[in-house]
C-alpha cells in the first residue's frame, strides 16, 4: 500500500517507521514547509494519508487529501465539533475517513470496559463518576480526545450524567474531567467512581506512542479498499 503522512512530528515519524516495518511504501510526507505537495503526483499516488497535525489544520488537510482522491486516517484531536460536517460531506462521493481519538487497542478496550462498568453502576446512584487525564506538557488540546470519548461512552450508559465539563467548572449532571499536563507522560486516563464509603478506580496508562501508531497503520490497511466513514469499532468489532 502507498501511504502519505501529513504532519511529520512525534507521531508522523513513528507512523513512517511502522508503515515501512509493515511493508508499505511511504510516498509523500507533508509538513508546514511543503504544503503544496498535496498537488504532487507522489501525494496523489497514495492510497491512504495518515493525518496527525493540529486541531487548527486537520479539517483543511482532510479536504485537501480528498481533493487529491486520497483516503484519510486522521488521529488529530481537538477538532471534533467539525466532524459531523465532514461526515455529511463524505456522502456517497467515494471519499473515506477513518477517525479515532485514540488508536490504541488497550484504550479501546478501556472505553468498552468503562461502558460496561457504567451500565452496572447505573443501578447504584450513590457512586459519582469523574475522569482524570494526564499528558505531556506539549499537548495542545484539553481535555484529551480520549477523555472526551471516555466521558461520552460513560454518558451513553448512565442516567445521572448527560455530558462532561472541564474542571474547575463543576456541574452536578456532567462528568467532571481534570486535565493535568506534566513531563513526558504519553497518556494516563483514570475513571473514578466514588461513594461516601469508598472509591473504585480504573486506569489505562500508555507505555509509549507505538500503540497509537500501529493502530493508525492497521486502520489504513482496513480503509484502503473501503468508502465512507469508519471508527475503531469497525476495525476491532469490540461492541
Ligand atoms: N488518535 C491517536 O491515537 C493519537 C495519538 C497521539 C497523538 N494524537 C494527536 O495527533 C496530533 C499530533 O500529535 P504529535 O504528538 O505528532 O504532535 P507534534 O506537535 O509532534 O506534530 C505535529 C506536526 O504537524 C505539523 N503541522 C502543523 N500544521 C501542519 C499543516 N498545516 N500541514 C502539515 N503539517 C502540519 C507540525 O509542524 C508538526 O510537525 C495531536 O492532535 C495529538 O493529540 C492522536
Amino acid at each position: 500500500m502507498n501511504i502519505a503522512i501529513i504532519g511529520y512530528g512525534k507521531m508522523g515519524k513513528l507512523l513512517e517507521s511502522i508503515s515501512l516495518q509493515r511493508g508499505h511504501n511511504v510516498v509523500s510526507i507533508i509538513d508546514t514547509d511543503n504544503t503544496n505537495d498535496f498537488h504532487s503526483v507522489r501525494f496523489k499516488s497514495a492510497d491512504v494519508a495518515l493525518e496527525f497535525t493540529t486541531p487548527q489544520t486537520a479539517v483543511d488537510n482532510i479536504r485537501k487529501a480528498w481533493e487529491a482522491e486520497v483516503k484519510v486516517v486522521c488521529g488529530t484531536t481537538g477538532w471534533t465539533s467539525e466532524l459531523p460536517k465532514l461526515i455529511t460531506e463524505l456522502g456517497n462521493n467515494g471519499k473515506s475517513l477513518f477517525w479515532a481519538s485514540n488508536f490504541s487497542l488497550g484504550v479501546n478496550l478501556f472505553w468498552e470496559l468503562n461502558r460496561q462498568i457504567a451500565e452496572l453502576l447505573n443501578r447504584f446512584p450513590q457512586y459519582n463518576v469523574s475522569i482524570e487525564e494526564i499528558h505531556h506538557i506539549h499537548k495542545k488540546d484539553a481535555p484529551s480526545g480520549t477523555a472526551v470519548t471516555l466521558a461520552e461512552t460513560i454518558c451513553s450508559a448512565t442516567d445521572a450524567k448527560n455530558g462532561w465539563t472541564l474542571l474547575p467548572d463543576k456541574q452536578k449532571d456532567k462528568i467532571e474531567i481534570a486535565a493535568i499536563r506534566q513531563g513526558n507522560v504519553f497518556g494516563i486516563h483514570t475513571t473514578k467512581y466514588e461513594s461516601k464509603e469508598d472509591i473504585i478506580t480504573f486506569t489505562h496508562e500508555a507505555k509509549s506512542r507505538e500503540g497509537f501508531a500501529l493502530g493508525a497503520v492497521l486502520a489504513a490497511e482496513f480503509v484502503c479498499d473501503k468508502k465512507g466513514y469508519f471508527t475503531m469499532n469497525d476495525l476491532l468489532k469490540i461492541s
